[in-house]
This record gives structure tokens, C-alpha cells and sequence, in this order.
């Protein structure tokens, strides 16, 4: 059994290698046999590339998989591409990029990275639908706070952009804490944690709202005693932590409330489209914005799959001296991590403060601080324009409700 966790966390870990193809880095993730079918078996039971793609439709159209991951590529690589050529009207594919002849934006494509439906999930906290089940109920459970009315979905709403849209976030006897809620949506990939990048993980990350006094001021001996009083989450524990005496402890709290969030994932915005190939997911404007973005810099900072180099950069914006309260080092006074901009046009207001509630005016103030550049109004609606289409669907099953277990069991 260990050894096949172990194996099976190798899996994920290579799910988003460069040089994995797209069945490892899109598929093989949720394909585990845990969650969904193995290659072996879909290879199995789908014997030719139509079959498998006209199955895929109907998945994607019931809400089951992400939409705008690259089927057409998987069962190229699955099926192979002899006997099923793709119409020559279509996209032109060279390797992994697409690359279309109409579209004479596409140049700029090389400036970024699809997003994986999967982040990198950590050996010691593979994902199992038991496990992401639990997180699921515990990000929603306010009974991890102190006042048993804040829950993780008070201040990373899911039906909101994965955030509240309040400058600062209201805590425990509505205190607030100086800073912006930013998105829970793929923040499996940020390569650190928090606006001063002081957890590296979204285990460690975890730990600190259930605990801190502005936000749900409980102590992991007060959690634990309410959940271990609950019969349905002591059993729920023992399903997804198989093995352990007593699994019902703060570690596997955050481990299965971390589970959970590594499947907030957004891969099917236009714009995660249009990098994939389909040419008209971005209208004209968007294509414009895109093209200033990369021309006036922005991707220096703002690259990779979510767009943050996961760096910390100066923004002296107010007196919250940033990224030198964790490591007291002079040169990091004012210094922020670069955040993600997937979901940005859903996630106002901006900056660690909240304090600004225009898009367009965001774009502007960042020209201006980090590139020294004065952006006309025309070129900043269009850069965000860009950035709303980097808006995707919140996966359905992150949006319902789950049935929380009452305190006092019949
Ligand atoms: C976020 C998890 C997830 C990802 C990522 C994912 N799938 Fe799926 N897939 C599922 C689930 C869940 C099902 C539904 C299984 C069911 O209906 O019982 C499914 C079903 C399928 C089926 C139909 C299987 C059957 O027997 O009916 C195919 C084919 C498929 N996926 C292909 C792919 C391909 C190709 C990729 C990558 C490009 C992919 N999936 C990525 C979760 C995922
Ligand atoms: C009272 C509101 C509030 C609650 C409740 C809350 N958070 Fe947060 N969250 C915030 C704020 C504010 C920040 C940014 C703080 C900072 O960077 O200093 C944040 C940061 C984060 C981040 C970092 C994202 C990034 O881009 O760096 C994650 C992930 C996160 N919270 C998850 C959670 C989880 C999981 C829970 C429940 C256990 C939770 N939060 C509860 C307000 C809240
Ligand atoms: C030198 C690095 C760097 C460059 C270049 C840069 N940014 Fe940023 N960006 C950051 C950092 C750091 C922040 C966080 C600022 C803070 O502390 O609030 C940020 C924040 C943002 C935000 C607000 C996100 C949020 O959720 O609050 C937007 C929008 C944004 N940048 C867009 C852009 C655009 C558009 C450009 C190009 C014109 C650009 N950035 C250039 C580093 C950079």
C-alpha cells in the first residue's frame, strides 16, 4: 500500500516535469485509478481515437473533467495520429506549441505556459478523493474557527473568485488584518505562500488562519477536541489517512484542507484556450493586451503557469514593510511577492491592501512603479481586457455545498 503511494505521488510530482507529454502533465494526475481511470484501462476500453475523444465530449460536457485541456494532444499520444489526421483547416501543431498562420499574435504564446490541470502534489500528501472529500468539508466548516461562524469560504469565497472582494478581510470579532485576501484558485502552484511568502506551502499556509487572532483565533487543541466530539468526521479521518491510530490531528487538518485546494484549478479559461491552440478563444482587444503585456515587460514578473515568478519585488505602496517582517534583511523592506493573475479581473479589490478597485488603474500603477512607464488609457483597457481572460470556471464540484455533520448525531 505505501508502496504504491509513494509510486503514485511520483506519478503527480512528474505530472508537471517539462519534459512529461500531455497525458503526464494533464491527465495522469486524476487518471491514478483513484480518481478516475488508468491509461491501461482507457486504452482498454476506448480502442480507437474517436471513440475516446466523442467519450471525452460527453465528460467534459457533464462537468466531470476540466474543460480546455488538450484531448485532441492526449489521444494523439495515447492513439497515435495515423489513421485519424486532424482536418487541414485546423490549427497546425508543431511540439507543444500551436501555432496557427492566421493569427498574428501568436508569436507571443511563447511568453507563457498552459496551466496543468494539476499542480505538484507533494510525496507526503498524495491525492485520494477521500482525502480532498474531507478538505472540502473542512473548508467550508466554520466550526474550525474560534466563533463557529468563519469559515476558509468566508474569506476565499468559491462562488466569489475564491475571495471575499473586500479590501481587508473581517476575522474574529471583526477585526481585519491590514491585508487583501488573495484567490485560493490555483494556488497549488504559487511557489510560495502569503503576500510576504512566509509559509512555502499550502500545508504550512493552513496553519496560519485557523490559528491567527484576525482571522478564525482557534488553537489546534480546540479544533481537534470539536472534530474528535463529531462521530462522521473521526470516520472521515480514518478513510482518508488509512492506517493511522488516530488521524483526527492538526497536521492532517491542513493536509487534507491542502489536499482540497491543489483541485481549485482554472485550466479552462479563454485564454488557457487560446494557448492551446483555439485561436478565437481571445477577441482582437484581449490579443492587443497580450501583446502589450509582453512588450512593455509585465512578463518579467508575471510568467509562468499562473503568472507569478514567485519572486519578491519592491512596491512601496503604504508602511507595511512586506517581505522584511519574515526575514528582517534590509533589502527586503517593501518587498512583495509578485501575486498571480489568473482570476485577477474576479478578485477586486487590488495590492495587498485592497486599496484599489479599478483593473485599469491596477495595470497603470504597476507600469508606472515597476517599469517607469506612463501606459495611455487606450493601452491599459487593453491590457485589461487581456487579464479578464484569464477568468476560468471554478470546477462544480468545489461550488456545492458539502452536507457538514451535525453537532449532536441521532
Ligand atoms: C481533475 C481530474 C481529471 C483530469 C485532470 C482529467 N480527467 Fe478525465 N476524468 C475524470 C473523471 C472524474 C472522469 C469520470 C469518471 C466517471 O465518469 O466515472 C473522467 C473521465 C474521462 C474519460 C472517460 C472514461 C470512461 O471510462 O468513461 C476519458 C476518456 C478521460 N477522462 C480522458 C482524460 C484526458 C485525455 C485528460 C487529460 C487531457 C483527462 N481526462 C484529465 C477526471 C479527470
Ligand atoms: C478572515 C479572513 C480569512 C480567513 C478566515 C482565511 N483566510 Fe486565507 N487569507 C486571508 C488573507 C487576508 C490572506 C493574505 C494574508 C497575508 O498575505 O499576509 C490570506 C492568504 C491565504 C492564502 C495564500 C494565497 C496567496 O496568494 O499567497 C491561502 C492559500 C489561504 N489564505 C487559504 C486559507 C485557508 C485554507 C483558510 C482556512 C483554514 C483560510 N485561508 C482562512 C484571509 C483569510
Ligand atoms: C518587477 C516585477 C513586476 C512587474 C514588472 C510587474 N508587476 Fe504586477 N505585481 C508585482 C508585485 C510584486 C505585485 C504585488 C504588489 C502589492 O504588494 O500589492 C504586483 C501586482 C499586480 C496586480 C494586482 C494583483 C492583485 O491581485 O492585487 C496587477 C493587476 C498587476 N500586478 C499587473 C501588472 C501589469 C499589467 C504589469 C505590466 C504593466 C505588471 N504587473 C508588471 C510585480 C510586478
Amino acid at each position: 500500500m505505501r508502496k504504491a503511494l509513494i509510486m503514485l505521488s511520483a506519478v503527480l510530482i512528474s505530472a508537471t516535469g517539462a519534459k512529461a507529454g500531455v497525458w503526464e502533465t494533464n491527465c495522469s494526475g486524476c487518471h491514478n485509478g483513484v480518481v478516475a481511470p488508468t491509461k491501461e484501462k482507457l486504452l482498454k476500453t476506448f480502442h480507437s481515437k474517436g471513440a475516446f475523444l466523442s467519450k471525452v465530449k460527453e465528460v467534459v460536457s457533464k462537468g466531470k473533467m476540466p474543460a480546455g485541456l488538450p484531448y485532441e494532444k492526449a489521444a494523439e499520444e495515447l492513439y497515435g495520429v495515423s489513421t485519424h489526421h486532424v482536418s487541414r483547416k485546423s490549427v497546425k501543431k508543431s511540439g507543444s506549441r500551436a501555432v496557427s498562420e492566421a493569427d498574428p499574435y501568436a508569436k507571443y504564446k511563447r511568453f507563457f505556459k498552459p496551466l496543468p490541470a494539476l499542480p505538484p502534489v507533494p510525496a507526503d500528501n498524495p491525492l485520494t478523493p477521500e482525502k480532498v472529500k474531507l478538505g472540502k468539508m473542512l473548508y467550508y466548516d466554520p466550526r474550525l474557527s474560534r466563533s463557529k461562524i468563519i469559515s476558509c469560504n468566508t474569506c476565499h469565497n468559491l462562488s466569489l473568485g475564491g475571495d471575499d472582494n473586500v479590501k481587508t478581510s473581517l476575522g474574529d470579532h471583526w477585526k481585519t488584518g491590514g491585508r487583501n485576501a488573495p484567490t485560493t484558485l490555483n494556488s497549488g502552484f504559487l511557489k510560495v505562500q502569503f503576500w510576504d511568502g512566509r509559509a512555502p506551502t499550502l500545508e504550512e499556509q493552513a496553519k496560519g488562519p485557523i490559528q491567527a487572532h484576525v482571522e478564525m483565533n482557534a488553537t489546534p487543541e480546540l479544533v481537534i477536541r470539536r472534530l474528535k466530539a463529531i462521530p462522521e468526521y473521526v470516520e472521515l479521518f480514518k478513510k482518508a489517512f488509512p492506517g493511522e491510530k488516530d488521524p483526527v490531528t492538526f497536521k492532517n487538518i491542513v493536509k487534507a484542507i491542502a489536499a482540497f485546494e491543489r483541485t481549485l484549478n482554472t485550466p479552462n479559461s479563454p485564454f488557457q484556450r487560446y494557448l492551446l491552440g483555439e485561436t478565437n478563444a481571445l477577441t482582437k482587444e484581449q490579443k492587443e493586451g497580450m501583446a502589450l503585456f509582453v512588450r512593455y515587460g509585465c512578463t518579467a514578473c508575471h510568467n509562468g503557469p499562473v503568472l507569478s515568478d514567485g519572486q519578491f519585488h519592491k512596491f512601496k505602496w503604504n508602511n507595511d514593510l512586506g517581505r522584511y517582517k519574515v526575514t528582517k534583511n534590509p533589502a527586503d523592506k517593501y518587498k512583495f511577492r509578485t501575486p498571480q493573475l489568473l482570476n485577477v479581473a474576479v478578485t477586486a479589490p487590488y495590492f495587498h491592501d485592497g486599496s484599489i478597485n479599478s483593473l485599469e488603474e491596477a495595470v497603470k500603477i504597476m507600469a508606472e512603479k515597476e517599469l517607469g512607464k506612463r501606459l495611455s488609457d487606450a493601452e491599459a483597457k487593453k491590457i485589461a481586457a487581456f487579464l479578464r481572460s484569464l477568468t476560468g470556471k471554478v470546477p462544480l464540484e468545489a461550488r456545492i455545498l458539502p452536507q457538514l455533520p451535525g453537532n449532536n448525531p441521532e
